[in-house]
């Protein structure tokens, strides 16, 4: 039998339906429109009222939305952020309505961790380092590799970057001969790589290429075909997210690695939401989601599992 005071919290919290207004950054990637699509379904087993606005890739966007969620007195407010800096006064005007903000898959760079309740995120800097690790067993720790960085500013293609860097320091025939953005897009990977190639002899000096994520890595593996060599054999294919289009493109041969981002960032920031509301219960300020690396042996097997639900 529930207290009559525990009972008066249940009932007082289970008249309230949550709203949760969600600054999303906009569909660069197969992953993140895995991540819109979970976030929605893990709202609804949970019978809460999401709200996403689309950035469309801009801060500004991301900005204007966070305001205006505030301003309709959202129950919680979950960001994306698009960028790494440039929150903290957004971020105070959303603290003093006391509604709870939570970051979702990016961080940001603040001198004040209160602006935000909790980061849903993976650990960026070890997912870099997990790909760099393989790559140089791969290849006996000789490789002049290509690097395609996610969007510019963003904290996964700032700690992408880190951790990998960090995994090759020790390798002195480990090299980065080139590195630039494609904004973590299948087209900017394209682009960027069809450009590596038309700089390195054709393709023919670059032992690997890393992409900070699996889109990226999928136009490379377009531009690498196109320019008549072989994905996954002249040139190796590594990269982040475990989207099911690179596990397909590991069994056939065209890729080498990826590390597996959970799209499923909603979720635990919703639980989160619900003990606070319901509680009191402060979560812990990050909540790391899990880090897999997956190679081309367990591919189709693992294609199969992903296919549907993306
Ligand atoms: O923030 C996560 C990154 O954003 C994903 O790795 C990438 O695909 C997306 O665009």
């Amino acid at each position: 039998t529930l207290s009559l005071a525990a009972f008066a919290a249940t009932a007082a919290y289970a008249d309230e339906t949550l709203i949760v207004g969600f600054s999303q950054i906009g569909s660069e990637s197969g992953w993140r429109a895995a991540e819109t699509k979970v976030a929605k379904s893990e709202a609804e087993k949970r019978g809460i009222d999401l709200k996403i606005s689309d950035a469309q890739q801009k801060q500004e966007n991301q900005i204007k939305a966070i305001r205006a969620f505030a301003a309709q007195g959202v129950s919680a407010i979950f960001i994306a952020p698009v960028v790494a800096t440039g929150w903290d006064s957004v971020l105070r005007e959303v603290k003093d309505t006391n509604i709870p903000v939570f970051l979702l898959d990016r961080d940001i760079e603040t001198s004040d961790k209160s602006l935000y309740v909790a980061a849903v995120t993976s650990d960026t800097v070890l997912e870099g380092r997990m790909i760099g690790d393989y790559l140089t067993k791969l290849t006996n720790g000789k490789c002049a590799i290509v690097e395609l960085q996610g969007t510019v500013g963003s904290s996964p293609a700032i700690n992408r970057k880190k951790g990998f860097e960090e995994a090759i320091a020790s390798h002195p025939d480990m090299k980065i001969i080139r590195s630039q953005s494609g904004d973590f897009t299948r087209s900017g990977g394209k682009q960027v790589m069809e450009s590596f190639i038309k700089a390195e002899n054709g393709g023919k000096s670059i032992c690997a290429v890393y992409a900070h994520n699996d889109d990226m890595a999928i136009g490379a593996i377009q531009a690498i075909k196109e320019a008549g060599l072989k994905p996954g054999k002249d040139i190796l294919v590594v990269s982040i997210d475990g989207v099911p289009d690179i596990f397909k493109a590991m069994a056939a041969g065209e890729a080498n690695g990826t590390v597996e981002l959970s799209p499923n960032m909603a979720g635990p920031a919703y639980d989160a939401l619900i003990a606070l509301k319901k509680s009191g219960t402060t979560p812990p300020k990050w909540i790391q989601t899990p880090s897999t690396l997956f190679t081309p042996d367990t591919a189709e097997a693992e294609y199969q599992k992903r296919k549907d639900l993306y």
